[in-house]
């Protein structure tokens, strides 16, 4: 629905008025349908009450003709408005259409977007391999520049969809797919999948957060930087205990021998708004509770449940905050 009410792109713009139109053009048709039928009622309760017989052979021919008129008018008319709809449609489809080579950025900044179960991995590539960047389910962007989401499934087909930004585009494993869209102002932007994936396909949403062009250089710039090493103590336990502990066999921090591709990089976790694929706030309590218990959370998440004892629980979620 906001998609339809608070378009914030040009493409979403063109799906709204498209839209909008589907929803006057077939209200009229209901009203219409609706008028007639109430007419043929009211009609012929009048006739019975008239004559005493619904109707005289004399007047049959000629309500016949004028029937078959109206069923020809009502039939032309409905091919006519699907027809235009299906132009319509067809015109908004290709104005906004993937390029022919989904990897052909043309002047967009180019981000690969990753669909698994069940969160969304963007990945920011540079020509420097080290300023290379992966972050999970929070999608930054500047505002005004033109985007092109290089879309990849390796599991199963999902499915992008960003109402107030963009329409529904697939991730279809061994296929690459694109969206291409500019944000008129910068916010944030709601996105969810959009196809059934499994298990927690209703919880696999992510954040669009468009900054203005400077804000979002200063934040990929922060974002691509290794992470810092901790310097409060408790914090520095933390990172014994992650990278001790199964952790960094599923994920990532840059600056450690944490690299694990499994789960999301967590390098500058503590800058991400929500956890686990934004059902959850992102607060100690609720990552304390991520950690010890997600299928509580997540039902069916690749990520396993880790007992440990509260102090070294209490040192990792430390950590991780610290991971700014
Ligand atoms: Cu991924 Cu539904």
């Amino acid at each position: 629905m906001n998609g339809l009410l608070r378009p914030a792109s040009e493409y979403a713009r063109d799906v709204a008025q498209l839209s909008w139109w589907m929803i006057a053009v077939a209200t009229l048709v209901w009203l219409a349908v609706t008028g007639c039928v109430l007419w043929a009622l009211w009609s012929r309760r009048r006739s019975v009450a008239i004559e005493g017989a619904p109707e005289s052979p004399g007047n049959r021919g000629e309500s016949s003709r004028g029937a078959t008129l109206a069923v020809a008018t009502a039939t032309a008319l409905t091919v006519v408005i699907l027809f235009a709809f299906m132009a319509y449609d067809f015109v908004v489809g290709r104005a906004h259409a993937q390029p022919h080579d989904p990897l052909d950025a043309d002047g967009a900044l180019s981000v690969t977007v990753v669909g698994r179960q069940w969160w969304w991995e963007f990945i920011y590539d540079d020509t420097v391999p080290e300023k290379r960047l992966s972050t999970a389910n929070e999608l930054h962007i500047p505002a005004g520049v033109p985007i092109l989401l290089a879309l990849r499934s390796p599991d199963v087909i999902h499915s992008a969809w960003i109402p107030r930004l963009a329409g529904k585009q697939d991730l279809t494993p061994g296929y690459f797919t694109a969206l291409r869209f500019t944000a008129d102002s910068a916010g944030v932007y709601e996105g969810v999948c959009a196809e059934f994936c499994g298990a927690q396909h209703a919880n696999m949403r992510f954040q669009v957060v468009a900054h203005p062009p400077e804000e979002f250089q200063r934040w990929r710039a922060r974002e691509s930087a290794p992470a810092s090493p901790p310097t409060d103590p408790l914090a520095r336990e933390g990172e014994k205990v992650f990278l001790a502990s199964t952790c960094a066999a599923c994920h990532a921090v840059a600056g450690t021998d944490a690299r694990g591709t499994i789960g999301p990089a967590l390098t500058h976790v503590a800058s991400r708004r929500a956890i686990a694929a934004n059902t959850v706030a992102n607060t100690p309590e609720n990552m304390a509770r991520w950690i010890r218990d997600p299928q509580r959370i997540k039902p069916g998440t690749q990520m396993p449940s880790n007992d440990m004892p509260e102090s070294s629980l209490r040192a990792l979620v430390a950590y991780l905050r610290s991971l700014r």
